[in-house]
């Protein structure tokens, strides 16, 4: 039986992840293949919960071990409850982050050893992999801006959730550590930079996408 695809998107902080997810899913869905939009933290009743918590500038005191484990807890609930029935049903999973954030935000930006991460997230993630990732790069300084502006999840704008208002040098490591893991893994995370324009991005990433439809004989 035919199984749906994990598409991820990843990126700092305001590099347009959840409108190329949008966009995306439209792109899928003229070709003809059922799609579902989803994003880490959160999606589930628990997981929506734990976002709060974890973005909530109340707690600015969150351990990062915490911190950790809340990401992780949010996302093993998302693949019990959401991925891996919709992939099962031959539904596309196109993610808004996934387990790269983790080595990124708390890997590459908190310090925590990846060799940890790697074991509590083999134990959430119950052997699902994207197929697929796109990472959107985007300079730091323009990509808080943007997203500063925009006040996603009721935090006043301009005010920021509890990461976005980590300093510069925390988003600049999460950025290197993004490409950093780009490297290592190029088959499967491609790197798409962040254009003033929408559409041109958007291109770019349908590029990938249909690359990985012929591969597995699609006709694109
Ligand atoms: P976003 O969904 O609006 O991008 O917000 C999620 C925030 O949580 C963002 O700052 C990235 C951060 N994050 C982590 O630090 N670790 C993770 O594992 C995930 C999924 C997100």
């Amino acid at each position: 039986m035919k199984r749906g695809f994990l598409l991820t998107l990843e990126g700092p902080e305001g590099s347009g992840k959840s409108t190329h997810s949008r966009l995306l899913a439209g792109y899928l869905t003229q070709k003809g293949i059922q799609t579902y939009c989803t994003r880490e933290p959160g999606s589930t009743a628990l997981g929506e919960k734990m976002r709060q918590l974890l973005l909530s500038p109340l707690y600015k005191n969150m351990s990062v071990r915490t911190e950790l484990l809340l990401y992780e807890a949010a996302r093993a609930q998302h693949v019990d409850e959401i991925i891996i029935p919709a992939l099962n049903k031959n539904i596309t999973v196109i993610c808004d982050r996934f387990y790269d954030a983790t080595f990124a935000y708390q890997g590459y930006g908190r310090g925590i050893d990846p060799s940890i991460i790697k074991h509590i997230n083999d134990f959430a993630v119950n052997k699902i992999t994207p197929d697929l990732t796109i990472l959107l790069d985007i300079d730091v300084n323009i990509g808080l801006g943007k997203s500063l502006h925009l006040s996603k999840d009721s935090f006043p704008r301009g005010e920021g959730d509890r990461i976005e208002q980590e300093d510069i040098e925390f988003h600049k490591r999460v950025r290197e550590g993004y490409l950093n893991l780009a490297q290592k893994e190029p088959e499967r995370i491609k790197v798409v930079t962040v254009e003033s324009e929408i559409s041109k991005t958007q291109l770019e990433i349908q590029k990938h996408i249909d690359d990985l439809l012929r591969r597995n004989n699609y006709v694109v």
